[in-house]
């Protein structure tokens, strides 16, 4: 409960312009511990950095709320152009998009936007042997989000696009079981964004208990399972589950945010695990700063100081 109020209280504050421009002229510096840089070319040398690691690479251009079909058509090439410029580098391009960056919800041709740029980006994976990932957004999103998602896995197949659940729904559960026919790589989270308890629970309790029973599901189902999380307490369990059923550790994957828990990513890593680090870059990293600001007090608080030092 109290994390539920934690975070609509800095959403709420950060949702508000002052506050906005006063982070954005002073918070790059702050955003730089989340957001690997502004261009692809920063994005590419992090994924350098952490292979010296072991750790793999999903590149996630930042851009919400675009709002005309040309806007999202032009975030759909920059994407592409990031392919494009991370298999140049000698990189297996492993991106994460949302659809309504690239304009789900907008008809045009006849056709859903998101659905059209998706399939693009999704093809331009296919000929690099790479693979895209659908981020899953707010609740409203999710129906067809997973309609989508479906569609494109009969065109492409499974090797080449995932998509993402997120334990605080009361959904979810029944979602995935939806999907097993698919034998899909999905990757399961808590979920990020300000839901009303009509659709996700308020007690953190059950949205833990939610994500263990969901990554066990998967992982019974004999599906791939991007484990994306920092809970320790919930990789531990997932490691002693995958041991005690005999599930082999290149059936799963522990993904994490860029800048988050990097001793606990290069442990795993060193230990044999399969570990992906999400590296966000991009010009409009401010929702994206909100929303780990918003995951953790200890977060705030890295910013409040850093901007009374001004
Ligand atoms: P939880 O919030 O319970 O935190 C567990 C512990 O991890 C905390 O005690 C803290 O120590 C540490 N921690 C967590 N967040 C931290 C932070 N920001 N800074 C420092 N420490 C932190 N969501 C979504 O709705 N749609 C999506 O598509 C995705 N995609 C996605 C990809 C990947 C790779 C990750 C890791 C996460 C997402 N998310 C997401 C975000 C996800 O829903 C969730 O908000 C965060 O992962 C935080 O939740 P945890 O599972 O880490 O647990």
């Amino acid at each position: 409960m109290i994390d539920q109020m934690y975070r609509k209280a800095v959403l709420t504050v950060a949702g508000q312009k002052a506050i906005e421009n006063a982070v954005r002229a002073r918070g790059w510096g702050m955003a730089q511990r989340f957001v690997a840089g502004e261009t692809p070319q920063t994005a590419i040398q992090a994924v350098h950095d952490l292979k010296k690691d072991g750790i793999m690479a999903n590149l996630d251009l930042l851009g919400e709320f675009i709002e005309s079909p040309a806007q999202c058509t032009q975030f759909a090439d920059n994407v592409i152009t990031m392919q494009g410029a991370a298999h140049a580098a000698g990189i297996t391009p492993y991106v994460s998009i949302k659809l309504s960056s690239v304009g789900q919800g907008k008809t045009v041709d006849g056709e859903d936007l998101g659905l059209t740029n998706a399939r693009r980006i999704i093809r331009r994976a296919r000929e690099y042997g790479g693979f895209v990932c659908l981020d899953m957004e707010d609740h409203p999103r999710v129906d067809q989000t997973l309609a989508q998602f479906r569609t494109l896995h009969g065109e492409f197949g499974g090797q080449h696009v995932g998509t993402v659940l997120q334990s605080y729904l009361y959904r979810t559960e029944k979602d995935r079981a939806s999907l097993d026919d698919l034998s899909p790589n999905l990757r399961i989270v808590k979920g990020a964004y300000l839901e009303p308890e009509t659709v996700a629970y308020p007690q953190k309790a059950d949205v833990d208990a939610a994500y263990r029973r969901l990554v066990y599901a998967h992982m019974q189902a004999g599906n791939y399972v991007n484990v994306a999380t920092h809970d320790e307490s919930i990789i531990h369990d997932v490691q002693m589950y995958a041991l005690a059923h005999g599930i082999s550790k290149d059936a799963f994957e522990f993904q994490m945010l860029y800048g988050i828990r990097r001793d606990l990513q290069r442990n795993l890593a060193a230990a044999g695990y399969r570990v992906r680090a999400y590296i966000p870059y991009g010009r409009d990293w401010y929702p994206y700063f909100s929303r780990r600001i918003a995951e953790t007090p200890r977060n705030a608080m890295f910013v409040l100081r850093g901007m009374l030092k001004g």
